[in-house]
């Protein structure tokens, strides 16, 4: 029989990308930390990140111009004092980061003298965006993981599940722990912390086509939102524009950093099309250049469009983009001599858990870092390469807050956390349910409520997840969970959070377009939504 297993620590943190780790890593010095991880503890959007980091090293540049560039992708909808907070913590985040062991690109100057090379990307007015090549997300992720495996206070969870929060009986702003599904035992455990920090990352699986790595299901979200947090911006999904369209190779990301080098985008018939939808051409922001190519494939009934850099010298190219140059030349494609077909695909959730610049959501001992937050930052639109820098603003933030509260907050010991009850559940007999659910989320997601939207198609989608949210609520009362159980019930709630946005957004903005409201309103506002109804375990 398995046996039950309780684990108690200071902090937990579910997530192991570059938010829950550099959490771990601040905190650590102080406090027992205990990070969940629900695959792989490498695997999550870290990894596969390409283009960079954003942060003002060039002596030319100035936070002034990052906080602008950052509100003019934003579409007017980004908080300024978010923006400004971040910006004005990137450098020294990087410079963290750096002593950790991150392995930046570097350059001489003319004077011979090294320094970080800066790459370009869409949106930003400078060379502003450090990098390793074009994995700067291995990079980071593979530092953060020895620097943590090398530390005594943390302790790491492999291939656990956070399935739920568990919330006080008496006091509904304190958070006392979750429940996790032990994958390799097939076994439901619980942990009891003092603080307790989501950094699941995105929401971008709710969708057929994306880059994100499997685990992007929204669970932090889903969580936070069953447990009373507010969530905002769901709208506001963004879509990378240059996913590489082969049956062989599917969703591998090409870097924005690409055109941010040069690239052009053309149609089938080799002619450039940006120049013609915005002055800035190719380094129009992302939610521009998606439109752009979503309306020109569908204009010419294409199934992709061509990303071209083959006009740059082939070193310089090699140089620069060795990833890309080798995974699309185990397709048959030579980036120095070819045009690469591209469509767009779901990349990024710009909204989510609602926190202060603290990282801290509506309760009051739990955190929300990285792409499962909204701090304010993103707006209607995130500015490539704000993200990574964001995990690592808030992680620094988070940490300061715990670090003054911990001394006074009480001891996780005596919270009386209560197994999980299965006593009413059996084995799924009927696995086909979740698949086929599974799918019919993801496809209508992507069809009604993607890139271009109308009203109708969201209220369509809406009517589907109704149905299916009763269907997966029945599913999951009656049979014991498993990881795709969990994530399609997260993915559900999810998405009727993205269509309620949606609904609510009477103009269309930054990677919000309705066809409906074609027109931007004169004084715009995020879209906050509180759950009337909470839904979370307590004791
Ligand atoms: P992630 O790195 O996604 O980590 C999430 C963690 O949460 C994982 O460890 C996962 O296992 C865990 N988790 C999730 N659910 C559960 C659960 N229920 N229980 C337990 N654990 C759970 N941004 C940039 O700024 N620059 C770039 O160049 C860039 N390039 C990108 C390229 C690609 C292909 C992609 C997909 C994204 C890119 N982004 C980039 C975005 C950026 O990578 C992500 O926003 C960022 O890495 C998110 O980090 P995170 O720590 O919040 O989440
Ligand atoms: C990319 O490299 O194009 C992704 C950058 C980002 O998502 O910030």
């Amino acid at each position: 029989m398995n046996q039950k297993k309780h684990h108690d620590t200071d902090v937990v943190i579910i997530g192991s990308g570059a938010a829950g780790l550099s959490l771990a890593l601040t905190l650590a010095s102080h406090c027992k930390v205990l990070v969940v991880s629900k695959g792989p503890l490498k695997e999550g959007s870290t990894l596969y990140a390409q283009g960079g980091i954003a942060a003002v090293f060039d002596k030319n540049d100035s936070i002034d111009s990052h906080v602008e560039d950052t509100l003019v992708a934003g579409a007017g909808l980004c908080s300024r004092d978010a923006v400004y907070y971040t910006a004005s913590n990137a450098k020294s985040c990087m410079k963290w980061l750096i002593k950790q062991g991150v392995p930046f690109d570097t350059e001489r100057d003319s004077t011979g003298r090294e320094r970080y090379h800066l790459t370009r990307e869409g949106g930003h007015s400078h060379r502003r965006i450090l990098h390793a090549a074009d994995a700067t997300g291995k990079a980071v992720q593979t530092t953060l993981i020895s620097r943590v495996n090398e530390h005594k206070n943390i302790t790491l969870l492999e291939k656990y599940n956070a399935i739920d929060l568990i919330i006080s009986k008496t006091d509904k702003k304190n958070c006392q722990g979750l429940y996790v599904w032990n994958r390799s035992k097939e076994q439901v455990e619980t942990i009891s912390a003092k603080f307790v920090s989501i950094a699941t990352g995105g929401a971008s699986k709710v969708y057929l086509y994306t880059s994100n790595p499997d685990i992007a299901s929204g669970d932090g979200i889903a969580m936070a939102w069953r447990a009373g947090c507010r969530v905002a911006n769901m709208e506001f999904n963004q879509f990378h524009p240059t996913s590489l369209y082969h049956p062989e190779l599917q969703n591998f990301l090409i870097t924005e950093a690409m055109r941010g080098e040069g690239a052009y985008l053309k149609r089938p018939d080799g002619s450039r099309f940006m120049p013609d939808f915005d002055e800035r051409a190719e380094l129009a922001p992302r939610d521009i250049v998606a439109r752009a190519i979503d309306f020109e494939m569908k204009r010419l009934g294409a199934n992709c469009v061509y990303l071209d850099i083959s006009h740059k010298d082939k070193n310089f190219i090699i140089e620069h983009f060795p990833t890309i140059y080798e995974k699309c030349l185990s397709v048959g494609l030579d980036i120095t001599k070819v045009a690469l077909p591209v469509v767009p695909a779901a990349h990024y959730t710009c909204g989510g858990v609602v926190t202060n610049f603290n990282g801290k959501t509506d309760l009051d001992n739990l955190y929300a870092i990285g792409e499962v937050a909204y701090t304010g930052l993103h707006g209607a639109n995130r500015m490539a390469s704000n993200s990574l820098l964001e995990c690592i603003v808030f992680a620094h933030a988070a940490a300061k807050d715990i670090l003054t509260k911990l001394d006074n907050s009480e001891s996780s010991i005596n919270n009386v956390i209560p197994d999980w009850d299965e006593s009413r559940v059996s084995d799924s007999d009927e696995e086909v349910v979740i698949t086929h659910n599974w799918h019919e989320l993801r496809l209508f997601m992507w069809d009604y409520v993607g890139i271009v939207r109308t009203t109708k198609r969201l209220e369509r989608a809406q009517r589907r997840i109704e149905l299916l949210q009763q269907e997966i609520q029945d599913y999951y009362a009656n049979f014991k969970v498993s990881n795709n159980l969990l994530e399609l019930r997260n993915l559900v709630q999810v998405a009727e959070l993205i269509i309620q946005c949606a609904l609510s957004r009477k103009e269309s903005r930054g990677l919000h377009y309705n066809l409906d409201y074609p027109e931007q309103l004169k004084n715009p506002k995020p879209t906050i939504l509180k759950p009337n109804q909470t839904n979370y375990n307590e004791f």
